[in-house]
């Protein structure tokens, strides 16, 4: 007999979620917009059922989001277990709940499984956070006295509701991360990606979005996942011969790395669920607010973004004091708030073949240690930054003499390098008490106010104690942020090979790519911008050229770009002309007046036919702030007008283009005394009938202010 209780509902945000257990399976039977109070689900799941046709069991063995082969289920099951080496297939028992349903929706739901033959249970735990995105994880546990090997866990399973149509997900390289695709679901019947480094690299692949047929910035239902983890990841969506697609997505688990002995649990890293109703812009700002209001800590959520020196592309490892005293000046002159010393402070290390582990500062570079640098850019109103990459060391270090078995290897064979270094196995607990005991060190002693954490090499040979390693990571950096607590932490993985929210959880930051070239950046940014808030993401101005791609552009340009993120500068300012610096300090001031709207803002994606011209409108409260960029040389002399949507339609707004502006489009303006002053427009019109920008040449870049009257 159906009852209501084996009927679930769970609403999170603007989604509402029903699961149908009354045929023994956690059947998802709706993913999709928040359905009314009172809705009756019940009727809901039985207008969804179907007759069985004659090509599949049966007994219709429904979309779960616990599938378990033999069955019938023809995808990837949730879990592969073995006993003694041995495949165990778990027997199928009806599904059990428990969970929370204060509210008129629950909150919070388990669904279970137990195998009482084999004395195993199998458990989804689903989540619906105060931010509105679901978390789900899943856990094994073994009751018998033989020990249970986990091969597979799967942190989630998500039967995709039939109305997604297209998959967006990600692949990039060093330096050209985050390269969008699109796949239509059902283009072949599996579509799905992973990585293997011991990182989720720069495929970026556990960051995915699924879209309706109509779905566009402001209309239309989508959904992203995410797997909240550092280390490697899989993923896989199977499309059947119904037609019905599963999300199968989870960390791939190393040969006997999970084994269970009587008693014990295994529970995977969660993934996480975000729902938006109204369009691309609800996702992206859903998302924007989970990690602003939940995931970053806390000390980091509040404070203003300073505006970095990163010492890397100014001087690379050819750094002295001297130079390094004078580049702090400068720093401070163009209105720098944190200094930020790179790579290549630290004992031999002038180049990237030696030291990786010996933590102190360079005899050489820093005679009487770090403190005069460090007090000279305090006096300078500054505070310091540090870069380390912890979980490395080169082969050439007293790290490396003094404990040649730290780092990851296989016994008896060859250990290959990459940029000249190896990885230290962080499973080992004399590794992990070492590298706290190390940075403890580093922070107590030294004034410092923020480390860039680096991890610029893949964790080959990857072995069986990968998720141990991701374990001991988090704990290190737990502890060491309950140690030092005003001390910011940035993720960078040669740019962006680490960016999870797993470590977002640990970091104030991210840095989004090595590659500062404004026109990659304005690619890559939109990317990660669908995922993280614009305060997360590291953004400088690098030098000209760029050293990465060799384009040359205008500071005017490179600035503009750079100040739509977490603004810093990678570049040496005394080989800049006079005008440069000065129109670079000009935006560093901008930055600082406008970060409070850039950082809390909603960030809307202005739309525009021309190919070469992208744009972002950020709104908080009575201000607003865009940035519109041309890439390419117009196929019009005159492009279409900018349309800004997304500030409130019945206000009034004063638009101002801020300067200094972009040369030689400024020369089409036809009345700079309007434009500097404001034109007064409602927010309807803006978003109807847009403004007319020269936008005619490539690298012109506008800032457009807005503020309610
Ligand atoms: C990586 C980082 C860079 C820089 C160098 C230093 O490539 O991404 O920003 O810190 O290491 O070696």
């Amino acid at each position: 007999m159906p009852t209501t209780s084996s009927i679930r509902r769970l609403d999170a945000g603007a989604a509402t979620l029903v699961f149908d257990l009354r045929r023994g399976y956690a059947e998802l039977a709706t993913f999709g917009p928040r359905l009314p109070v009172g809705e009756d689900c019940e009727a809901l799941c039985d207008a969804g059922r179907r007759a069985p046709h004659e090509s599949e069991p049966d007994v219709i063995v429904p979309n779960s989001v616990l599938p378990l082969l033999g069955s019938g289920y023809a995808g990837k099951s949730s879990v592969e277990l073995c006993r003694a080496g041995r495949e165990l297939p778990l027997r199928a028992a009806p599904i059990e709940w428990g969970g929370d349903e204060a509210r008129s929706g629950g909150t919070e739901f388990r669904f279970s499984l137990r195998d009482e033959h084999h004395r195993i249970s199998l458990a989804s735990h689903w989540r619906a956070l105060s931010s509105g995105v679901i978390a789900v994880e899943s856990a094994v546990n073994n009751a018998a006295d033989s020990v249970l090997q986990v091969a597979r866990c799967a942190s989630l399973v998500l039967p995709l509701p039939r109305w997604t149509r297209t998959i967006v997900h990600y692949d990039g390289r060093w330096s050209a991360e985050m390269h969008e695709s699109r796949s239509a679901l059902g283009s072949a019947p599996r579509i799905g990606g992973g990585s293997t480094g011991g990182r989720p690299g720069f495929t970026a692949g556990q960051w995915l979005r699924f879209e309706a047929a109509d779905t566009c910035e402001h209309h239309g239902l989508c959904f992203a996942v995410h797997l909240e983890w550092s280390g490697d990841h899989e993923w896989q969506v199977d499309t059947d011969a119904n037609g019905d697609s599963v999300l199968w997505i989870g960390t791939p688990l190393g040969h006997g790395e999970v084994e269970l002995a009587e008693g014990e649990s295994f529970v995977t890293p969660r993934a996480l669920v975000a729902f938006g109703s109204q369009g691309r812009a609800s996702l992206r700002n859903l998302w924007h607010r989970h990690v602003r209001d939940i995931v970053l800590p806390r000390q980091s959520r509040a404070q203003p973004r300073k505006v970095h020196l990163n010492t890397w592309e100014a001087c690379g490892f050819a750094m002295t004091l001297p130079r390094l005293e004078q580049l702090a000046v400068d720093a401070a002159a163009l209105g720098v708030e944190r200094f930020v010393l790179d790579d290549g402070w630290f004992s031999g290390r002038r180049d990237d073949r030696s030291s990786l582990g010996d933590w102190w500062p360079s005899p050489q570079v820093f005679p009487q240690g770090l403190a005069p640098l460090i007090e000279k850019i305090r006096t300078l109103g500054m505070d310091f930054g540090l870069w380390v990459e912890p979980e490395m060391l080169s082969p050439e270090s007293e790290l490396y003499r003094a404990h040649p078995d730290w780092c990851i290897h296989v016994e008896g064979q060859a250990r290959p390098t990459q940029r000249h270094q190896l990885a230290l196995d962080l499973a080992r607990p004399e590794v992990e008490a070492h590298l706290l005991a190390t940075l403890d060190g580093l922070l107590s002693k030294h004034d410092i106010a923020y480390l860039k954490w680096d991890h610029n090499r893949e964790l080959f040979p990857s072995g069986r104690r990968r998720v141990a390693r991701v374990r001991a990571l988090y704990r290190l950096l737990d502890e060491l942020r309950a140690r030092h607590p005003r001390v910011e932490i940035e993720t960078c993985a040669s740019g962006g090979g680490r960016v999870d929210l797993g470590m977002l959880a640990r970091c104030a930051r991210f840095w989004a790519s090595d590659n500062n070239d404004p026109i990659e950046r304005v690619r890559l940014n939109r990317a990660w911008w669908q995922f993280l808030p614009l305060g997360s993401c590291g953004n400088h101005v690098g030098p000209d050229p760029n050293p990465i791609t060799g384009r040359s552009l205008p500071m005017n340009y490179r600035s503009k770009i750079a100040m739509f993120g977490h603004m810093g500068i990678e570049a040496d300012p005394a080989r800049m002309s006079d005008d440069e610096r000065s129109v670079l300090a000009t935006h560093v001031a901008l930055y600082k007046s406008w970060r409070g709207v850039l950082h809390e803002g909603e960030l809307y994606e202005i739309a525009h036919d021309e190919p070469g011209v992208a744009g972002w409108l950020s709104v908080s409260h009575a201000r607003a702030l865009a940035l519109v960029v041309q890439q390419e040389f117009a196929r019009y002399f005159e492009t279409a007008p900018v349309r800004l949507v997304g500030l409130d339609r019945d206000r009034r707004y004063r638009v101002k283009l801020l300067e200094p502006w972009p040369s030689p489009a400024a020369r089409y303006l036809v009345d700079a005394t309007l434009w500097r002053e404001g034109v007064l427009l409602s927010g309807e019109a803006l978003a109807t009938r847009g403004l007319r920008l020269p936008l005619r040449h490539p690298a012109t870049a506008w800032l457009i202010a807005l503020e309610i009257e």
